[in-house]
């Protein structure tokens, strides 16, 4: 049973927004807070009730964004303090919340802490970040080459588990969590809902055992930081790769006042076989982790995040399954997996109109970093069709494309050549186009999300599935108070599929002809009954 709080939270729906890439404003080429503004009314109708918005602080924006050199203060790219106040009292006015990203575990080497830091081993900021006399583990870099680099200034190494111009915070130093507790203060004092915690599992190490996340003081410093009573109020989702049920409960059960909930990845890897390589699967599989990770959920009472997609990842349908001739009904299909389970929804953006991985043929097409270094890494290893093959199918540009709202020049992102390119697609795949068609898949989501708000059973409901391991589909029920919700999902084979009540209402379906529970269900078919 939830309290009140995690019961309030389970009617959230929160729209994800990667800000350079959303909406231009100012004609710059690069999306921006008054862009977010322009689309309020767009989130609004699609039915989300809370936006994440990416990194927007001052940054060098080596990791666009990630490594921040001010959490207190916009990056003049995205605007300034005025328009993040204007956003969120805009937001607020359409009963939309704000969460903001906050990166805790490093900041950007221009940070005025880190540029402090490096000077001498005897000064307030000396023991901000990780500072030895030689590399102390045989770490690597996220994006390449090792974790430890020398500073000429300090003449000493620091840790960096991401980019060289990304410092890891000590938090060890109690003058870190300080700081920490007072930006969450700011930010929360300035009206934010809540945040989305960047890699906050790295935050407690313990560098002579080898640990490089979930650290001996991890729960402490969560619990330090969001727990007060002042800020506990605060919807937070962690971003954790951690994969057992024990921390899963002991990061985010109710009364322990850590995280809200986290991100659970394990089904990010559905499709592929490493970052760069495909691997065919069936939706049966990714059935299988959802229903593990519900029955986990709902035995530990805890809340449950439904995501497919998210600026690190490209676009999930892409990589599963058949998006040549059955785009409209995959997208609807998953989206029907995820967003009728208990837990809280989230829309990546462009998601919601079926966008799909870019293809394109040069190294000067992308910006990540890490596709960036892979590319120089791997050239000679594999060549570069291979190479450019790989990072078609697996970079973090291809989330990161500007959102195609429209089919003309530059997608109605912005009056000028963008920061990225276009997507490839954009002229076959965008907003304007999916709204055109009988099978639109912004209106399947609008659908499946009013379904949502309206209908308690998905919301709150026990969950009960009915059809066999061994089926080529999904078929479940969620009951509350009484009444009765049956979700069927089929996956890429045609299936005879028997609803096991006599009087099963369509509520929803991704097939137009559909008109009641008759037992034939093409690929990827979906419907949802009221019992
Ligand atoms: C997280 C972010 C990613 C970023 C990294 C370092 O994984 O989602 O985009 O590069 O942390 O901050
Ligand atoms: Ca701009």
């Amino acid at each position: 049973m939830f309290g009140k709080k995690y019961n309030d939270f389970l009617k959230m729906v929160v729209y994800q927004i990667y800000p350079r890439s959303f909406k231009d404003a100012n004609g710059d080429g690069i999306g921006d807070l008054r862009g977010i503004i322009e689309k309020l009314d767009y989130l609004k109708e699609l039915g989300i009730n809370a936006i994440w918005i990416c990194p927007c602080f001052k940054s060098p924006q080596a990791d666009n964004g990630y490594d921040i050199s001010d959490y207190c203060d916009i990056d003049p790219e995205f605007g300034n303090m005025e328009d993040i106040k204007e956003l969120i009292n805009e937001a607020h006015n359409r009963d939309i919340k704000v969460l903001m990203d906050l990166v805790a575990n490093h900041t950007s080497s221009e940070h005025k802490w880190f540029k402090e830091s490096k000077k001498s081993k005897n000064n307030p900021y000396s023991d901000y970040y990780y500072w030895y006399d030689e590399p102390q583990t045989d770490w690597q870099a996220m994006w390449g080459g090792s974790a430890w680099e020398y500073s000429n200034e300090r003449n000493q190494y620091y840790l960096h588990h991401y980019d060289i111009t990304m410092p890891d915070l000590n938090w060890d130093n109690p003058k870190v969590r300080e700081e920490f507790n007072k930006i969450v203060d700011f930010w929360s004092n300035f009206g934010v809902d809540g945040f989305r915690c960047d890699v906050i599992h790295e935050i407690s190490k313990d560098l002579k055992n080898n640990i490089m996340s979930m650290g001996p003081h991890i729960h402490e410093y969560i619990n330090g930081l969001f727990g007060r009573p002042e800020v506990e109020h605060l919807f937070t989702v962690g971003e954790c790769w951690v994969w057992n049920e024990e921390s899963f409960c002991k990061l985010t059960k109710e009364e322990r006042k850590e995280l809200s909930t986290m991100f659970q990845f394990q089904h990010i890897s559905f499709g592929r076989d490493g970052k760069y390589t495909p691997k065919p699967q069936s939706l049966t599989e990714l059935r299988d982790i959802l229903s593990h990770w519900q029955s986990v959920s709902y035995k530990n009472d805890l809340l449950y995040t439904l995501f497919t997609d998210n600026h690190d990842q490209p676009y999930f349908i892409s990589r599963a399954g058949d998006t040549k001739n059955k785009r409209y009904e995959l997208a609807t299909c998953i989206a029907t997996m995820f967003y009728t389970l208990r837990g809280i929804p989230f829309i990546y953006q462009g998601q919601e109109f079926g966008s799909l991985a870019s293809e394109f043929d040069s190294i000067d097409d992308f910006r990540d970093i890490g596709a960036i270094n892979y590319y120089n890494d791997y050239l000679e290893e594999f060549g570069k069709e291979k190479v450019l093959q790989q990072l078609n199918f697996g970079s973090r540009d291809n989330a990161r494309h500007p959102v195609a709202w429209d089919g003309s020049e530059f997608n109605g992102f912005s009056d000028v050549e963008p920061w990225i390119p276009l997507s490839s697609n954009n002229k076959e795949i965008n907003l304007k186009k999916d709204c055109e068609s009988e099978k639109s898949i912004f209106k399947f989501y609008k659908s499946i999300l009013k379904l949502r708000k309206e209908n308690d059973e998905i919301v709150y409901g026990e969950l009960k599935i009915l059809s066999r391991p061994e089926d080529t589909y999904w078929v479940f029920e969620r009951s509350y108070n009484g009444g009765k919700i049956v979700v069927c999902c089929n996956f890429e084979e045609e299936n005879n599929i028997i609803i096991p009540y006599k009087n099963a209402k369509l509520l929803l379906s991704n097939n137009i002809d559909r008109k009641d529970a008759s037992n034939n269900y093409s690929a990827y078919e979906v419907a949802i009954y009221r019992i």
